[in-house]
């Protein structure tokens, strides 16, 4: 087995409330998910990443956990996740849960401890606690729309506890090593069980020290260091995934010397790649990637266009925010803290060609690429729903009642299906799409399939090209077996390109979806003719233009 697997996988994101329910009580569970595996395998996915799924009184949909170590009773038992995982590695399907370090619900059983405990015992300080709500003054609120604060009061400690996010969330004291064991253990016990992954959420804010941000400090990173030794020491072929949003060069400092984690979200490039498509101009993407440092060999990138949050505009200038809400968020109902509530589809508007371009740019940058679910079928999102609850509705499975997702009662759903004109189970389902060779479905298949066979998508190095007209944008990706050329066109019209391809003089151009091959490279730039929002991939061969192909 490979211990670089990661590198070459194909990431789906899905929520286990939201795929199917088998049980009809209107929520998913995992007998339900375990029935759709095949349907993720045929989609080509080699490794499937779940949101939180642990008992909780699910105020941030399960990343407020209240017991780390079993299974919402929503969501079916211990032993029918046990069933999951191997039915998915049946299939050769990887599974990354889960591991929200930062912080518990208010209602873990660490916390209620905490609460009821001396100040100053060890079981107090699991949590973070202050006489005053004015320390760190510094440090920044992420859910400005809920929060004013990042201290809470407690009435029962008769202190103030810390939270980097909603209140019910009580940080963990990471400063503390009891905290960092009990945080292994847990670890420990979903590794044991076969996962092969672990997603580590809102790593940057660990560690908290006085007159700093509380983001990203060196204490963060030894505790980070400290959990990869301990998976080292007892597992092998495992992977960490950093959630960190955050600037580029402290993104990076998540990998370490390849001794932190394996992979972690590019935060940086994901708004960037719509802001480029909006302005037609292809600056936006080559300034991340040119400012995006290199990482060490056994480390990836993780790529994603959308996930279950809001498209978060965080990392972005106050300039570049405002320009991203008036193109892609001109309802302020479409707006939530810092960033955009929608899902892929009607961020571009249902434009087909756009939907393809960006994906064509997720499966050929590099990294490995994240769908989140329904976005393979073109889903829609409600965004009247709340919180992010809108792009986290029941999976659109068919025309059939609840677009096939339940037998329950429709007021009894967890969340209404989708069921506008546009993007509704009636028009948009998984039942319909394979029916269609042309569906989106059908499309991504074939998508996915082409960057499995080339090992160079996961692995290869990146050289930026510079055509003259900036909404063309062009890069290589390179290993010592293959070299690839991708060539896309950011606007609405046809455009040319002429790029300079000296360095690959004498090489053939092969299409790589249809096999057509282009004529040989010279010495003089490359011309090529675009249509809108196309995206070429082309391999570039050796040999006379008449044996290749
Ligand atoms: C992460 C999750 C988000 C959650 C937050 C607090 O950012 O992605 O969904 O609300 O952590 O747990």
């Amino acid at each position: 087995m490979d211990p670089l697997w990661y590198k070459d996988a194909v990431i789906y994101q899905a929520h286990v409330r939201s795929f199917f329910d088998s049980t009809g009580d209107g929520i998913g569970d995992f007998p339900g998910l375990t029935a759709r595996l095949d349907y993720v395998q045929d989609l080509g996915i080699t490794c499937l990443w779940l949101l939180p799924f642990f008992p909780s009184p699910l105020k941030d949909d399960g990343y407020d956990i209240a017991d780390y170590l079993n299974v919402h009773a929503s969501y079916g038992t211990l032993e029918q996740v046990k069933a999951f995982i191997r039915a998915a590695h049946d299939r050769q399907i990887r599974v990354l849960f889960e591991l929200v370090v930062n912080h518990t619900s208010d209602q873990h059983p660490w916390f209620q401890r905490a609460r009821h405990a001396p100040p100053g015992s060890l079981e107090r300080a699991f949590y973070v606690w202050s006489d005053t709500d004015t320390r760190f003054p510094e440090t920044r609120i992420i859910f400005s729309d809920t929060e004013e604060s990042n201290w809470a009061w407690d009435p029962v400690a008769q202190q103030f506890y810390w939270h980097r996010f909603f209140s019910h969330q009580p940080d963990l004291n990471h400063d503390n090593p009891a905290v960092v064991d009990a945080v292994i253990e847990v670890m420990r016990f979903w590794l044991d069980l076969g996962v092969d992954g672990l997603r580590l959420d809102a790593v940057p804010y660990l560690c908290v020290r006085d007159g700093t941000s509380n983001e990203n400090l060196p204490e963060t990173h030894a505790v980070l260091k400290r959990m990869r030794r301990e998976l080292d020491r007892t597992f092998s072929h495992r992977m960490l995934l950093a959630e960190a949003n955050q600037r580029p060069a402290d993104v990076r400092a998540y990998f370490g010397d390849g001794d932190e984690c394996h992979m972690a979200f590019h935060f940086p490039l994901m708004p960037r790649m719509f802001m480029a498509l909006r302005q037609e101009d292809r600056h936006a993407i080559t300034e991340i990637l040119n400012r995006t440092a290199d990482i060490p060999d056994t480390c990836q990138w993780a790529l994603f266009l959308r996930n279950h949050d809001e498209l978060t505009l965080e990392m972005m200038t106050d300039d570049e925010r405002d320009y991203m809400y008036r193109t892609y968020a001109a309802d302020p109902q479409m707006r939530l803290n810092h960033g955009i509530r929608r899902r892929l589809a009607p961020l571009v508007d249902n434009n087909r060609r756009e939907i393809e371009l960006l994906n064509a740019l997720l499966c050929s940058l590099p990294g490995t690429p994240i769908i989140y679910y329904g976005d393979e079928i073109g889903m829609g999102d409600n965004i009247y729903l709340g919180d992010r609850n809108g792009v986290r509705t029941p999976m659109q499975w068919s025309a059939g009642k609840n677009g096939g997702f339940s037998h329950a009662e429709p007021g009894e759903l967890f969340a209404p299906v989708i069921s506008d004109p546009v993007y509704g189970y009636h028009a948009i389902n998984v039942e319909a799409q394979e029916r269609s060779p042309l569906s989106l479905l059908h499309w991504t298949r074939r998508l996915i399939a082409l960057r499995q066979r080339h090992k160079v998508f996961g692995r290869g190095s990146l050289e930026l090209l510079y055509p003259s007209n900036r909404k063309v944008l062009a890069y290589l990706r390179r290993d010592a077996d293959e070299t690839v050329l991708i060539v896309a066109n950011l606007s609405n019209s046809v455009q040319p390109a002429e790029i300079d391809l000296k360095g690959c003089a004498g090489l053939v151009p092969v299409e790589m979806h249809g096999r057509t091959r282009f004529p040989r490279i010279g010495s003089t730039p490359y011309v090529l003719t675009l249509g809108p929002y196309a995206c070429y991939w082309f391999e570039l061969l050796q040999g006379p233009a008449d044996q290749v192909a």
